[in-house]
């Protein structure tokens, strides 16, 4: 049978991650789904127009949802399923002012995702990201590696992107990585981040390596206060459709997400962003990393105010 992906809300996010999983065309089928009427089947007739000239045979659907899970019957039989439904940012705001609002909109989605896709693989990017990938897992009660977060991979990107901007190299040449939370406890890992194969630290003084992480943390936000409506698209949209990717073609790549962590780092218990290896049924297994003290360290204070967090959600 074909793969067939689905993605929740047809925003900047979700039409930018369909486009992106309809031109690779590894799946039969992409399902966008929006609450607004009209908007998915606009966006997937539009999509399908450009299949002659961009040379895929992927087709997209578009379905309308309603508040009671009208609509949903359109995803049934998804191997993955990417949630992008929620408010972003607006400028000034923190990812976890979304909190609230957002919980609601993802426990609703989640609820008929397990219903309608109860097989899938769940790829949360609705912000504050690692509460409602938390909220996503206790709202479908799938096993916990068939839920997982985006962040982890799209952070990084931003961070190689100001590493071989400021160091006038092809990205290419650059590796990074971050860990740990997608918001104020992000964790950039200078250690195990290279540049030609030499490590960033002998390539880049300190101060320097510390305001680009920084820039990374704040990776976001600039970017929302440069738009002043919406937030980030394009770099969140090729994370996450890669990542849908991974799962569909079972790749066993490698990649910085949010999954549930059960012992790696000495950390238990708690959705965070570590390396994982990505497959058909999610993640594989969490890849340990060496860390330096300090990463490590900053690591686990990640997970603790992780940990505060996700409790509360499993009561929204
Ligand atoms: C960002 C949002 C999508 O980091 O979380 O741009």
């Amino acid at each position: 049978m074909g793969k067939k992906v689905t993605v929740v809300g047809a925003g900047f996010y979700g039409s930018t991650t369909a486009q992106r999983l309809a031109e690779y065309d590894v799946f039969d089928t992409v399902v966008i789904t929006d609450i607004i009427e009209g908007k998915p089947a606009g966006i997937a007739l539009d999509l399908n127009q450009s299949r002659a000239v961009e040379g895929f045979e992927t087709t997209v659907v578009g379905v309308t949802t309603g508040p009671n899970g009208e609509g949903y019957e359109g995803i049934e039989g998804s191997d993955v399923v990417v949630i992008t439904a929620g408010l972003p940012r607006k400028p000034g705001m923190s990812r976890m002012d979304l909190l609230e609002t957002n919980a609601k909109i993802v426990r609703q989605v989640a609820e008929n995702v397990a219903k309608y896709a109860p097989n899938a693989v769940v790829i949360v990017v609705s912000n504050p990201l690692d509460e409602m990938t938390a909220l996503a897992q206790i709202a479908t009660q799938f096993p916990r590696n068939r839920v997982l977060g985006q962040a982890g991979m799209l952070d990084t990107a931003r961070f190689t992107n100001f590493v071989a901007e400021a160091l006038q190299v092809p990205v290419k040449s650059v590796k990074t990585l971050t860990l740990g939370s997608h918001g104020d406890t992000m964790v950039p890992v200078p250690s195990q981040s290279s540049v030609n194969g030499k490590p960033l630290r002998e390539v880049m003084p300190a101060e320097q390596i510390e305001d680009l992480v920084v820039r990374t943390r704040n990776g976001g936000a600039e970017v929302v206060a440069l738009l002043k409506t919406g937030s980030a698209y394009y770099a969140p949209s090729a994370a996450a459709a890669r990542m849908a990717k991974a799962v569909a073609e079972d790749s066993g790549e490698v990649m910085p997400v949010c999954a549930w962590v059960d012992g790696e780092y000495g950390i238990s218990g708690v959705y965070l962003g570590v390396e994982a290896e990505i497959g058909a049924q999610g993640v594989k297994r969490v890849v340990e990393t060496d860390l330096d003290a300090d990463e490590l360290a900053a690591l686990r204070e990640a997970a603790e105010a992780v940990r505060a967090k996700q409790a509360d959600v499993a009561s929204m």
